[in-house]
């Protein structure tokens, strides 16, 4: 048997890892409130600079509106950063838009909009999406700041100074969809819609064209032993694992130096190389730099650089896990802690394309099934090793499975007038519910509350390294338990003039609100509003909520529990109000509805 506790290490470079080990024990008698005194003292131990954080989502092309899996980038951020706000840290969460190059300068021209009045538009779409859907960001970045340009002129310096930046030319494939440069193993033939042949990226489809340009080149192929060497002495750095082991791969193939501009004949765009008023900086090494610029480079940045951790889509490994580390070894800076991949979303089995007609607006889907049922569900089917298919019926089936009825209809018995009259967080009684059998609990009720107990350490595991949906699936195996154990006890058939089966009643309540506020609590990061509103009605305060507060179920280990006798918050309606099925309206209108959708 273990005790359920918690250890403060310190990982490689001067990260705080917690770990808790796993709660092993059936025996309740070995339960006590370790937890948040060992966190509270660990915190006070800690300097400013330990207690630091930084999460990043990628920077967002301004070509076009957002679509889902861009929201899917950032509420993955969102997540990680609420859950280290909770856990006591000084998190820097950095979100924004990467405006310029050729593809910008093109979708500019096709808008008839001068590119920086069209760029500020498509920003302020992103910036809008993100603050209705509670990305609770505390930088928004555009590459056409001014502290971005002076960011990126000092880097390119500092490369330059170092030798590895040299005057060259480059002859090869380049797609403009992606800003990226193709080896012709890459590139395989295709027809376009006329029927035209064309050359196309074999990992995007996306069109690719011949170009010979004299420009300056990167000395990419020198980083190829200190890339590997800091993946193999790192292997979390990319995460999950296949992600890692697929840069190791390239790693094995050709690494030959990189162009790192564009004639300014080409690209307008940009930033111009310090120094050559014939040449504009690649996009790429422009936009990778936001990461430095927005943790105050070239000025003092050393308290964020060394806490950077960045959330990206697939499809951009690459450039993060290759170029940008690159770059950075370069520069002798050093490398973020974490690159944390994701999968893609797809609809109805397809890739989402704009020529395909099937892109999900995410601001219209949340504000049909709420910001926080986008987030739950997103963050519930998103799983980061593989592409998940997004379709309306399954948001609707699961929210109304998970939020409506097991979450909200548990908050719903709890708080019930018919079983909670008095309307309060009624006592616990120990005889009721003994740390020994012989009360009125059963052998499932002990199995329960073992689970609860366990489950911050279970979602911490799981936040930490972005397995959101399984710190979901945990949650809501717990949640289901909880509802057994209601259902399994009939409080509403007990006789309230009897005083041990009141005792037993407000037992039953006390035990279901302190899972409830356990839940309440962990789902924070996750669903922002309902969590607040669920913690509310049990009138847990602001100050009660953070990870130092996962204490649960005080009073079983024989301690104080401060909810215990407290008024509930307002009753201010249903937790999650059930979803319709979309398909009946869907089905007729469904042609001008799309039609609407496609802008
Ligand atoms: N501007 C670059 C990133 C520069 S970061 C220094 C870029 N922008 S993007 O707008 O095309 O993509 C931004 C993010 O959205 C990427 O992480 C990408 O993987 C993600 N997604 C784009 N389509 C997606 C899905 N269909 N599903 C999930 N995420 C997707 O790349």
């Amino acid at each position: 048997m273990r005790l359920p506790f918690l250890f403060v290490t310190r990982a490689r470079g001067s990260v705080l890892r917690l770990q808790l080990r796993q709660f092993l024990s059936p025996d309740p008698a070995l339960w006590k409130p370790q937890s948040s005194t060992a966190l509270r003292f660990t915190s006070t131990q800690l300097s400013k600079e330990d207690m630091s954080f930084y999460i990043t989502t990628p920077i967002f092309y301004v070509n076009a509106s957002p679509h889902l899996g861009h929201l899917y980038s950032a509420v993955i951020a969102d997540c990680l950063h609420r859950y280290k706000v909770l856990q006591g840290f000084n998190s820097k969460f950095a979100t924004g838009t990467d405006e310029h190059g050729l593809k910008i300068q093109q979708a500019a021209e096709a808008a008839g909009k001068d590119p920086l009045t069209f760029c500020t538009d498509v920003s302020a779409r992103f910036k809008h999406l993100f603050s209705s859907c509670s990305i609770s960001y505390t930088d928004y970045i555009r590459t056409t700041q001014q502290r971005h340009r002076q960011a990126v002129e000092h880097f390119w310096s500092v490369l330059q100074n170092k030798g590895l930046i040299y005057k060259g030319s480059y002859e090869g494939w380049y797609s403009t969809q992606d800003e990226s440069f193709l080896t012709p193993s890459q590139v395989s033939d295709a027809l376009d819609s006329s029927g035209k042949e064309i050359k196309v990226s074999l990992e995007s489809g996306h069109k690719v064209e011949w170009m010979k340009e004299e420009n300056y080149m990167f000395r990419l192929s020198a980083f190829r032993t200190q890339l590997l060497d800091w993946l193999r002495g790192n292997p979390r750095a990319v995460q999950p694992e296949r992600f890692h082991q697929a840069v190791l791969q390239w790693l094995q193939e050709d690494l030959p130096d990189l162009s790192v501009s564009r004639q300014r004949s080409r690209l307008q765009w940009g930033i111009q190389v310090p120094g050559d008023a014939e040449q504009t900086i690649y996009v790429w090494l422009d936009a990778l730099v936001n990461y430095l610029t927005v943790a105050g480079y070239p000025d003092k940045h050393d308290r964020w650089w060394h806490v950077a951790h960045h959330v990206i889509g697939k499809d951009i490994l690459k450039f993060h896990a290759i170029y940008w580390p690159a770059f950075l070894l370069g520069a002798g800076l050093p490398l973020p802690q974490v690159v944390h991949v994701h999968s893609h979303w797809t609809v109805e089995g397809r890739k989402m394309s704009k020529s395909l007609g099937n892109v999900v607006d995410p601001l219209e889907r949340s504000q049909m099934f709420t910001t926080d049922g986008m987030r739950y569900f997103l963050l519930r089917q998103g799983v980061p090793d593989s592409d998940c298919d997004y379709t309306d019926d399954k948001v609707i089936k699961v929210l109304n499975a998970e939020l409506t009825d097991s979450l909200g209809g548990l908050l719903n018995r709890c708080t019930a007038p018919a079983l909670n009259p008095a309307q309060i967080y009624p006592s616990f009684c120990p005889q009721s519910f003994p740390r020994e059998q012989g009360g009125r609990a059963v052998v499932e009720d002990y199995h329960m509350l073992d689970a609860v107990k366990g489950l911050p350490a279970v979602v911490e595991v799981h936040y930490e390294s972005l397995d959101v949906y399984k710190a979901l699936e945990a949650i809501s195996a717990c949640v289901r338990q909880t509802n057994g154990f209601v259902q399994r006890h009939t409080p509403w058939k007990l006789d309230m003039r009897d005083s041990k089966d009141q005792r037993w009643l407000d037992t039953i309540i006390h035990v279901s609100l302190e899972c409830l506020r356990i839940y309440g609590t962990l789902l924070q990061p996750i669903v922002p509003e309902i969590s607040d509103r669920l913690l509310s009605r049990l009138s847990v305060q602001p100050s009660e909520r953070s990870w130092a507060a996962l204490n649960f179920l005080p009073r079983y280990g024989g301690m104080d529990c401060p909810f215990e006798g407290r008024a509930l918050g307002s009753d201010s309606g249903v937790l999650f109000s059930r979803l319709e099925s979309q398909k009946g309206d869907k089905q007729k209108p469904k042609k001008a509805k799309r039609s609407a959708n496609l802008k």
